[in-house]
């Protein structure tokens, strides 16, 4: 009878725990920190935001429920920001789709977001001003989208301090005409060796042309790589080692190699997508090329080769 008691008294204060964490994880009492919400309202002052995205940024509530804001349901600090245009689908290239873009001014506020891990701002409008180097203090960012956003200059070194970051695009998009981000060099890229997908399209990637290929073999962890139209004009022929053995997809189309397909890309064993269309690639294929046995899609067009797909 005694223990009978026992494990009934074991169970209730099982259940009685089990409601207990049930209830704090779900009592909703967690509320945006101060101070988090005034670098939040100096950031949106500094926005221009002609449909009214952020009507639900009201000064009165708890900034964890604005439209957008994502908090950590433990400690209340933000977490993430997801201000992707919504729509960005509707681009039409050359014509800037404007109504519901935000543009003006990033303002440094941001930086007090400390635990900060998602940003999104891609496909928005910010004509052509810089992206701002102090994103590169937001040490916790794991994932960071530009694209589309009609940044423009050169993208900043400090990009490189983000060394959390699994994911980046800064994509041009292409819209904005006259609008177009560059780089100096990619050594800042060093820095991101947790990196999985990393998309430059469109950015003007010329004077990097000469070593890009030994900066993105120290990202181990690389699984998407887009250079497409990134305005390339050199592609080493072979590579001691590659590191970058993980990538699934690659796109280096729309570039002028003047080259053949390189001998490199037979060891990328994980390849399942390979675009290369456009890239002044010609000869003949590498060999080995048979190697990458789980290929699936496959564009070489608009290229000078004269060889047939080896069996
Ligand atoms: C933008 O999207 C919203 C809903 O997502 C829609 O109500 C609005 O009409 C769209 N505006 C334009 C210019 O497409
Ligand atoms: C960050 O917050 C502190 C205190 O709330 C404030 O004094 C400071 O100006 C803010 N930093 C920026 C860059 O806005
Ligand atoms: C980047 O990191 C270096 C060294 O850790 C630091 O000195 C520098 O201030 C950082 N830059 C930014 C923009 O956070
Ligand atoms: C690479 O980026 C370009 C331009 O943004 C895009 O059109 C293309 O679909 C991307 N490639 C892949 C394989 O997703
Ligand atoms: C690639 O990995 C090897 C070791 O596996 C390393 O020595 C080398 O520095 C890495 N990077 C390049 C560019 O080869
Ligand atoms: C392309 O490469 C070939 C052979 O290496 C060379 O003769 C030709 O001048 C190059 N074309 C351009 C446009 O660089
Ligand atoms: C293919 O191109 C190579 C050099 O680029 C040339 O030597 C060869 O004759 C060409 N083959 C055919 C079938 O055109
Ligand atoms: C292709 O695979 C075979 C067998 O696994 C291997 O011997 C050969 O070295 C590989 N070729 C290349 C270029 O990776």
């Amino acid at each position: 009878m005694d223990r009978f008691m026992r494990v009934i008294a074991f169970l209730v204060l099982v259940i009685l725990t089990i409601a207990t964490i049930n209830l704090s994880s779900c009592n909703g009492d967690v509320v945006c920190i101060n101070s988090e919400k005034q670098a939040l309202l100096s950031f949106k002052r500094e926005l221009k935001d002609p449909s009214s995205r952020f009507s639900s940024w009201d000064v009165e509530d708890d900034c964890c429920k604005w439209a957008g804001v994502v908090c950590d349901k433990l400690n209340g600090h933000v977490i993430e920001l997801h201000l992707q245009n919504p729509n960005s689908t509707t681009s039409v290239v050359g014509k800037v789709h404007q109504s519901s873009a935000l543009g003006g001014k990033i303002d440094p506020s941001l930086v007090n977001l400390t635990r900060l891990n998602y940003l999104d701002l891609s496909q928005n409008y910010f004509g052509g001003i810089h992206i701002p180097m102090f994103i590169g203090s937001l040490a916790n960012l794991h994932y960071v989208s530009l694209s589309g956003a009609g940044f423009g200059g050169t993208i900043p070194h400090q990009l490189g301090n983000l060394s959390s970051l699994h994911f980046l695009s800064l994509s041009g998009g292409g819209s904005y005409p006259g609008v177009k981000l560059s780089v100096v060099n990619l050594q800042w890229l060093f820095g991101l060796s947790r990196l999985e997908r990393l998309d430059f399209s469109q950015v003007n990637l010329k004077k990097a042309s000469h070593d890009w290929l030994q900066v993105i073999n120290m990202l181990y962890s690389l699984v998407e790589l887009n250079m497409s139209s990134c305005e390339l004009h050199h592609i080493p022929p072979q590579l001691h080692h590659v590191n970058f053995s993980s990538l699934t997809l690659l796109d280096l189309s729309k570039n002028d190699f003047n080259s053949s397909i390189p001998g490199w890309i037979s060891s990328l064993s994980s390849l399942v997508s390979l675009h290369l269309s456009s890239c002044g690639c010609g000869g003949l294929f590498p060999d080995g090329f048979c190697n990458l046995t789980s290929l699936k899609v496959l564009d070489l067009s608009q290229n000078d080769l004269n060889s047939s797909l080896p069996s």
